[in-house]
């Protein structure tokens, strides 16, 4: 930070449970403060108010208006996205949207017209994309026969009593797949290319379906990529301990991104590969958000609003094709 450009002056809309987690690594950078708390739950955004530093509102609209901060972090769930993300854009600020980028692709396409109109900075936080072994495995691929990816994310935040209760509604969270799946396929792309079709099954292995639980817990999807390249997706939210492995398979050997220890592994002909470069994706994505709503630059930042819309597709094409037992084509 040069004397010259001060503080990054650092909004939040939703102080929920990822809002916390951004805000410890906020904590540690000393040019950056915050200045201003917001969320529907008033309590909530005082309550790290009083933590962390900044004033807490309410209303996005009149945070912005009152602080005028340099860039603001959209953390609240997926169905609320427009209203904080059109104030951002209608004054210029810059803005990192939580992820999936809307609860679906008819409200995203609102989102992205008014970010189309406004042409801010801004990104969506598909943290992965930052890491540096994902860097490492695009060069690796280069030249390389890809035959198939193998993917497979398990976890069991279903048996956390402090899982806030709207991701177990399908109409609310969209369930696995498009609140978490998402950060898988969204990588796949960014590695392999886009999306040709889907088709997925989903199943309650461990919940019993009710009022309190619309989500399936347990998800399988196949993907075929405009490339001709199948994809395998085994998704849980009810296992522990938790795993989330990426694998490319090429006719040259393979490659393992364990994007749990942040860790690289494979062989390619007689290349073996183990390596763990250290770095935290989800400092590196706010780092990179802050510098990029700095210089007005934002080529660093891994992935436009309307880029995350076409991960979005793929995950809603999934929870449609779980419901109609068909495959969708996107
Ligand atoms: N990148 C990641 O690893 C990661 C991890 C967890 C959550 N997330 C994403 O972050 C988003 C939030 O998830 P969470 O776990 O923090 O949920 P949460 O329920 O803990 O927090 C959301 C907060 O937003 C507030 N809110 C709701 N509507 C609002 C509005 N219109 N204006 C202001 N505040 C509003 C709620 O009161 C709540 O405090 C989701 O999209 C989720 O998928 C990302």
């Amino acid at each position: 930070m040069s004397a010259a450009q001060g503080k990054f002056r650092l909004a939040i809309v939703g102080t929920g449970g990822i809002a916390e987690y951004h805000l410890a690594n906020i904590r540690k950078m000393d040019d950056v403060e915050v200045v201003g708390l917001c969320d529907i739950e008033r309590s909530r955004a005082e309550a790290k108010a009083k933590e962390h530093g900044g004033r807490a509102y309410t209303d996005a609209a009149q945070m912005l208006d009152a602080e005028k901060p340099s860039g603001v972090l959209v953390c609240t769930p997926p169905f609320a996205r427009l209203a904080p993300i059109q104030a951002a854009c209608d004054r210029g600020i810059p803005f990192f949207c939580e992820k999936p980028p809307a609860a679906s692709v008819e409200d995203a396409r609102k989102v992205e017209a008014v970010v189309a109109k406004a042409g801010v900075v801004h990104t969506v936080g598909f943290m992965y994309r930052h890491l540096e072994l994902v860097d490492r495995a695009r060069d690796l691929m280069k030249g390389r026969t890809l035959l198939a990816v193998r993917s497979t994310f398990l976890n069991g935040p279903l048996f956390s009593p402090t899982f806030p209760a709207w991701f177990k509604l399908e109409e609310k969270s969209g369930g696995p797949l498009l609140d978490q799946a998402i950060h898988a396929l969204d990588l796949i792309r960014y590695l392999c290319g886009d999306v040709k079709r889907v088709f997925a099954l989903g199943a309650n292995r461990a919940t019993t379906r009710g009022p309190d639980v619309t989500i399936t817990d347990t998800q399988n999807v196949v993907l075929e990529l405009a490339s001709g390249v199948g994809v395998t997706h085994n998704h849980t939210w009810a296992s522990e301990p938790a795993r989330v492995h990426i694998e490319l398979l090429f006719r040259e050997g393979h490659l393992l991104l364990d994007l749990r220890e942040y860790r690289l592994t494979g062989k390619l002909n007689k290349g073996e590969y183990d390596e763990k470069p250290g770095d935290d994706c989800y400092v590196t994505e706010i780092r990179r958000f802050v510098q990029a709503a700095r210089s007005g630059d934002g080529a660093a930042l891994r992935s436009t609003y309307a880029d995350g819309v076409k991960s979005l597709a793929v995950v809603l094409a999934a929870n449609r094709s779980i419901a109609s037992g068909k495959p969708e084509t996107l």
